[in-house]
């Protein structure tokens, strides 16, 4: 067994010394070589002890205890506030498992450069032991993990994000069976040397994941889905190849509950790419009357198949790391109202009494305030008061639409599945996919343009396949397949699938949608759709609304706007059609033969047109 000169604390009676996951824990340690082993229990003693001890360190802010109870401001560095697509990889045995949308390097290699780097990586730390579970302790569709951080930010937020501490664990010790994830922000400290308010590597970072031993590894960043290895790095890259290996989906979804005026329920789950509506639609007040919509989850679905041959959908999330500019009383009344309290806020902007502020939250910005990079700020100036991807961390029990159902370790089975990009031209505002293959067809076609939740280049136009694109942990095209293959499983009672857009502009550049609590509309179509009930018309690219069948009654919206909203413009999905080719060229034989029929199926279909 490996040794250490750390001391230890919080180690359960339960675990002996030789039990698989303190020697585990002990290697870890005996290579990042920390002052000190932290095994957190996820108390709120334990909470509430290291928000103080950030709020020492100086990474937290203590808001105002009248205005924002219990809630805290991180700034992070500049270097680093978003995912980073060009430093993940997928270090699969063989480099076409990671398939081309993927960064791929030899699994050996990497544990090298990995080994070097973690080398004392947490010097003058304290490294953090944090025992989760994915989905509600027990759950039959949720799964285990264990991360070591040397950040004690990451262990607040892992809080809220997921059930941690000792229930965890203990059923750890129980089944064995858990995920590692290892993570570092990368800057030991020499003895004396004093720490930074936002600890990371600048130039160094490695957000890294083997698919095979399921194992995660990251190093030199300490922000989001870089640093909460739960979220994005399991319970989507890893997650997605063992339900691919087990017959299930991992997927970058919301689902909601959603109520008619007559009392009957539906269950539906969305797939948008990073920023692009998901937690609005989890959280959408309708603006039609009689329709409620409850939120189960805000940005990661986990769906099995029951006995009856439906697939039962968990948010295997405990709390919602939300795009914060944006949000306000008139685009997410209930992200704002979740946000009353107990929540941790990082980069967006401080205001003279002690409250957090971002673009958007209200109408009118305060006179003064303290922006994300800790500047003094007043409206019109050039730069923005909070980061385009400052987030809160809230904890999913308090939003007030939460559904009474949504830690039910059962699920909920799913009705109907949407998938949406933001696309500013040629897609329509809705339509349905032909049957479940043309479903799959669908979603391995959609394309967004790209957010600040990853660096890039904001608007660039990408297809973003399932909005799995950065997120899917092995060769996208043989998940492709994976879809296909759940749709033949035998006695499946599949959902229906659409895609959707709200983000269509018109001449003047302005939204022709006015979206949002609108997007109801849609949800009703789609509901009634899966009752049977409202009228849908074929055309070369799936099933759109029949005139009349979407509700417009009330909607200000111009009838040119309408009208392009819900047609086919054969002149520009000839065109789409060509950017479709590339896009499905770049998996070579992989692509599976029922897409590349879809295909051309279409293509005939828009040349007849
Ligand atoms: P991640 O947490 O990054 O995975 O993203 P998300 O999909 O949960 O993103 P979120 O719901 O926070 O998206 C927020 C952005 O989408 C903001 O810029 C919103 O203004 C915009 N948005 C959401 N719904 C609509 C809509 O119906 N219409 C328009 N025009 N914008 C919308
Ligand atoms: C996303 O980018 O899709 C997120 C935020 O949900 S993060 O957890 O940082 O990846
Ligand atoms: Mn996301």
């Amino acid at each position: 067994m490996a040794t250490t000169g750390a001391r230890v604390e919080g180690r359960p009676q339960n675990l002996p010394a030789d039990h698989p996951v303190v020697r585990w824990v002990n290697e870890v340690a005996a290579l990042t070589t920390p002052d000190a082993v932290q095994w957190c229990d996820g108390s709120q003693a334990e909470y509430d002890r290291l928000c103080q001890l950030l709020v020492d360190a100086g990474t937290f802010i203590r808001l105002n205890e009248k205005l924002r109870p219990n809630s805290f401001l991180a700034r992070s560095d500049p270097s680093d506030v978003a995912r980073v697509e060009d430093r993940t990889f997928i270090c699969s045995e063989k480099e076409e498992d990671a398939g081309p949308t993927n960064n791929w390097r030899d699994p050996r290699d990497m544990r090298a450069t990995l080994t070097g780097l973690f080398k004392g990586s947490m010097r003058g730390r304290t490294m953090y032991v944090i025992p989760f579970s994915m989905g509600p302790v027990g759950s039959p569709i949720g799964r285990l993990g264990i991360e070591i951080t040397d950040s004690p930010y990451v262990v607040v937020n892992m809080r809220i994000m997921t059930r941690m501490g000792r229930a965890a664990l203990d059923e750890i010790v129980r089944t064995g069976d858990f995920v590692p994830a290892i993570h570092s922000v990368g800057k030991p400290l020499a003895p004396g040397e004093e720490d930074v308010a936002w600890p990371c590597d600048p130039e160094t970072k490695y957000i890294v994941h083997y698919p095979e031993t399921r194992e995660i590894w990251s190093f030199g960043s300490g922000y989001g889905g870089n640093a909460l290895l739960g979220k994005k790095c399991y319970a989507l890259r890893i997650a997605s190849v063992i339900a691919r290996d087990e017959g299930w989906l991992a997927e970058h979804m919301m689902i909601i509950k959603v109520t008619a005026p007559d009392g009957r329920v539906k269950h539906m789950a969305g797939a948008f790419p990073s920023a692009c509506g998901k937690t609005n639609l989890a959280m959408l007040e309708p603006t039609i009357p009689g329709w409620k919509v409850e939120t189960i989850g805000d940005d990661i679905c986990w769906m099995k198949f029951g006995s009856d041959g439906r697939l039962y959908a968990i948010n295997p999330e405990a709390g919602f790391f939300g795009v914060a500019p944006g949000t306000g009383m008139a685009t997410n009344a209930n992200a704002v109202r979740t946000l009353y309290a107990n929540c941790i806020y990082t980069n967006c902007g401080l205001t003279d009494d002690g409250d957090v502020w971002w673009e958007g939250l209200t109408g009118e910005p305060p006179a003064h305030l303290i922006d994300w990079t800790g500047k003094d700020w007043a409206p019109g100036s050039d730069r923005p008061a909070a980061h385009a991807n400052a987030r809160f961390t809230a904890p999913a029990s308090q939003d007030p639409a939460i559904a009474p159902n949504w830690e039910d370790p059962a699920g909920v089975p799913i009705d109907a599945i949407m998938f949406g990009g933001r696309r500013t031209s040629v897609v329509p505002l809705v339509r349905e996919g032909f049957d479940w293959e043309h479903g799959v067809f669908l979603g391995s076609i959609m394309s967004s343009e790209m957010t600040a939740a990853a660096f890039g280049t904001i608007g660039k136009l990408r297809f973003d396949p399932f909005a799995m694109l950065p997120f899917c942990g092995y060769n996208m095209a043989d998940y492709w397949a994976h879809w296909l293959d759940i749709g033949r499983r035998q006695g499946a009672r599949l959902p229906r699938i659409y895609l959707v857009n709200w983000f269509r502009k018109n001449a003047e550049g302005k939204f022709m949608w006015p979206g949002f609590g609108e997007n109801s509309r849609v949800i009703e179509w789609i509901f009634g759709r899966c009752s049977g009930e409202d009228d849908a018309v074929e055309t070369p690219i799936g099933l759109l609304p029949a005139p009349g069948a979407l509700d417009t009654r009330g909607l200000k919206i111009a009838a040119a706007d309408l009208e392009a909203l819900l047609s086919v413009d054969p002149a520009a999905w000839r065109q789409e059609t060509a950017a479709i080719e590339e896009h499905y060229a770049k998996f070579g034989s992989k692509l599976p033969a029922g897409l590349a029929a879809r295909l051309e199926q279409m293509k005939k279909a828009i040349a007849a047109a």
